[in-house]
């Protein structure tokens, strides 16, 4: 029997101790926890104790980790200013890497990681984990009997707390609301609805309009995104997202075609997760029981994201969701920074 990855954890907060974490559990014949780097002592702590890491392989700087640890692979899960830094050193250091999303915050940073990746020739991938629920696994099944897409839309609003600040207590909000680390509404959750909208769609995006703004949060990051975009075939996709509008009828994206719809609802229990619309027989709620209740149960999509990707990386395959993805998805999102500010339509750039 192979043995497992080693895999080392650079950042060990809010999404790797619920999230990720249940990955980690359900795949332990693919994957061993065996080293993590946080700056914060508790964070390593909790995750260290969750997998048993021996205490002389948790780090508080990911460059000794880097260093001294023996590892096949790390995830990332920091904010976002960081990632583009510490991808290029772990690519620098010879290690497979799993970054959360998203790639970078700028084009500029993205194109120093795809360069570093390819110097090192180590695989790389970016967790674009809501194209891994049931409910879109099972719309991509349907895409192909749909035939062209013309129409895609995609919603996802919420209501941050009222005192949601970049001094907010709690730090995984401080940094999200922190324009120098990153944040911001587009980059952080505008950003699934952008990658599922246009999953669906199946053709790139070449223009994007919007408005990117603050309009109501007392922050320096936006609070407010609404997108426009032109895919190569010809159709038209609407992204909306917010963080200062209640979450009424939200978290969802759908795609009309030559001879259907589908509507997808995020992270939503599989019994309604996925409706098709027919001429023949009008809107369906779809059966999901086809997955399994380990895959039912997995609403973000990250236990799937995870499974696919290790088990890619133990047989030296593919990785699922590459680099050019995730440049494509941060390309419309600084297009529709750069639409706001200059009010017109931008031509997405590719790597
Ligand atoms: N895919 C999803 O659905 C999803 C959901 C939530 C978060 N995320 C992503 O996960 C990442 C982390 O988000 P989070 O919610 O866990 O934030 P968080 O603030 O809870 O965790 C970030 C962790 O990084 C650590 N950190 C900060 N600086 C560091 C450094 N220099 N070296 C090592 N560790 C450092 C912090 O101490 C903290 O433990 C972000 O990229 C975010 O967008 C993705």
């Amino acid at each position: 029997m192979k043995k497992p990855i080693r895999l080392g954890l650079i950042g060990c907060g809010g999404i790797v101790q619920i999230t990720h974490a249940r990955a980690y559990r359900a795949l332990t014949d693919t994957v061993q926890v065996t080293a993590l780097a946080d700056v914060v002592p508790e964070n390593l702590q909790k995750v260290g104790d969750l997998f048993n890491v021996p205490t002389e392989n948790r780090y508080t700087d990911y460059r000794e980790m880097l260093e001294h640890a023996a590892i096949d692979v790390v995830t990332i899960a920091t904010p976002h200013s960081l990632h583009a830094e510490q991808v290029t050193e772990a690519a620098n250091a010879g290690v497979a890497v799993i970054s959360e999303k998203p790639m970078a915050t700028t084009l500029e940073e993205a194109d120093t990681i795809m360069e570093a990746v390819r110097r090192n020739g180590v695989p790389y991938t970016v967790v674009h984990n809501y194209i891994f629920t049931a409910g879109m696994r099972a719309a991509m099944t349907e895409l192909d009997a749909l035939g062209e897409s013309h129409f895609g839309r995609s919603i996802g609003m919420g209501l941050k707390p009222a005192d949601f600040s970049a001094d907010h207590p709690t730090p995984a909000f401080a940094w999200r609301a922190s324009k120098a680390k990153g944040g911001g509404c587009i980059i952080d959750t505008s950003y699934h609805e952008i990658y599922s909208v246009c999953t669906l769609m199946r053709s790139p995006v070449r223009y994007v309009e919007a408005r990117v703004q603050t309009l109501r949060l007392d922050i320096d990051v936006d609070d407010i995104a609404m997108l426009l975009c032109e895919h190569e075939n010809g159709g038209i996709t609407t992204v909306s997202g917010a963080w200062c509008v209640p979450g009424t009828d939200s978290g969802w994206c759908e795609m009309h075609a030559e001879n259907g719809s589908l509507r997808v609802q995020h992270r939503h229990n599989v019994a309604n997760a996925l409706r098709r619309f027919t001429r023949a027989d009008g809107w369906q709620q779809l059966d999901l029981t086809g997955f399994d209740e380990a895959e039912q149960q997995d609403a973000s999509g990250h236990v799937r994201y995870f499974t696919e990707t290790f088990n890619a990386l133990a047989a030296d395959t593919v990785l699922p969701v590459p680099a050019e993805k995730a440049y494509h998805n941060l390309a419309i999102i600084e297009a529709a920074r750069k639409a706001t500010t200059e009010r017109r339509a931008i031509e997405i750039q590719s790597p």
